[in-house]
């Protein structure tokens, strides 16, 4: 983000710290609970949201060389994504073209050849069939036909999209809007290294997911011992990016940062950003780093999903590696991810528990809650479904 802006939302976010307000939705919504467990709407986000839309699976650091590696096994079709010997970012398919075994099982690592547990075909990193055992008794078959199926993959200012529909196109700027692309850019995205990651398989639909990210209103309350600590409630700033948009938590690290010139404030120093990117990813930077968290739907259930978080470091500008400090770093992102997995998916799976009893018919998004009343318009309108409209507190009744 360029420094003009740091410092035009610092001020935003100031005016808001001490006039006592927070961003304003101008009315509320009310948002059906049957969004979380429908399952013929969990079917269609499935298809429109997961198989025929562009993903963002990770960062650059996740292939940090040649060889490197990863899987992906929550989207629709099994993901195999790898840097070749180039250093291009390849995704393919992950099932052998022989008789559609996954080839590769491992969630990351690195390899020069990708072996099939079956009948040992074999792959190299861009997935061109290099082998066969005993060619001579199965079969005359042409190589060149029987690699592994290629997906679109894009890799742009560190960000790694792959379509998971063969014939799908990723156009970047068109997903991200121009403005966030470029605000992305200046992020040095590509610079981290992968850090840690964890993975939750938690019994809520993944948009209640989503939605724990979707205001800090909950801050003082169910993060009183914890996050509350370092970040100041019931504010935030809030900008649209077409289907997207950011969402700028505000460290307690503001209070002392503006009263130094604004030439040093940093919005990595005073907030934590939070990038919503359609459908299913919230990106964090951190001045050292940055968090990513993908919410997959379960194939079946709509109350159930799998959360994959990555952190990612950026690497010491020069000398040997400070191990104490990245182990520091990966402490520090592992309380981040239980500050999400026991109190924020706690509530979520509590929620989910009330959607599926159908005790309440709706749940309702405060004026405060600006981004929860944007993704799920921009949910309903990418299916198609009617908009939840915008309502007037003092004359809606519940
Ligand atoms: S299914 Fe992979 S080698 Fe046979
Ligand atoms: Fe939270």
């Amino acid at each position: 983000m360029r420094h003009d802006d740091q410092v035009r939302l610092l001020h935003e976010i100031i005016d808001r710290l001490d006039a006592g307000t927070n961003v304003d939705a101008g009315g509320i919504r009310r948002n059906p609970t049957s969004v979380y467990v429908d399952p013929d709407l969990a079917a269609r986000e499935r298809e429109v949201f997961f198989r025929r839309h562009p993903q963002m699976i990770g960062l650059s650091g996740d292939l940090p060389e040649p060889g490197s590696f990863f899987t992906v096994d929550e989207l629709a079709v099994p993901i195999l994504a790898t840097r070749d010997v180039d250093g291009t970012f390849v995704a393919l398919v992950n099932a052998c073209r022989h008789r559609g075994a996954k080839v590769v099982t491992e969630e990351r690592g690195a390899t020069r050849r990708f072996s099939c547990g079956f009948h040992n075909w074999t792959y190299d990193t861009a997935g061109v069939l290099v082998g066969l055992p005993k060619a001579d008794h199965f079969g005359d078959i042409d190589l060149a036909c029987h690699g592994l199926l290629r997906l679109p993959a894009v890799e742009r200012d560190g960000l790694l999209w792959v379509h998971p529909d063969p014939e799908g196109v990723i156009d970047v700027d068109a997903l991200l809007t121009p403005g966030l692309a470029d605000e992305i850019a200046h992020w040095h995205f590509d610079e981290l290294e992968h850090l840690d990651r964890d993975s939750y398989d938690v019994a809520c639909n993944w948009k209640l997911a989503m939605d724990t990210f979707g205001e800090t209103y909950h801050f003082s309350t169910l993060h009183k011992n914890t996050l509350f600590n370092g970040f100041h409630g019931n504010v935030q700033a809030y900008d649209t990016f077409g289907r997207n948009h950011r969402m700028l938590l505000v460290r307690r690290a503001i209070d002392e940062m503006r009263h130094r010139p604004e030439a040093e404030w940093r919005i990595a120093e005073a907030t934590l950003p939070a990038y919503w990117l359609f459908p299913n990813v919230q990106l964090l930077p951190t001045l050292d780093g940055a968090f990513l968290v993908r919410a997959y739907p379960h194939p079946t259930e709509p109350g159930r999903h799998t959360s994959k978080i990555t952190f990612y470091r950026r690497p010491d500008r020069e000398g040997p590696i400070d191990t104490s400090r990245v182990d520091l770093q990966r402490t520090v992102a592992q309380i981040f991810a239980s500050i999400i997995r026991d109190e924020d998916y706690a509530m979520s799976e509590s929620q989910q528990l009330t959607a599926n009893s159908g005790a309440l018919t709706e749940v309702v998004f405060g004026r405060n809650e600006p981004a929860l009343h944007h993704y799920h318009n921009t949910y309903r309108e990418a299916l198609g479904l009617e908009l939840l409209p915008l309502l007037d507190p003092r004359l809606a009744t519940g």
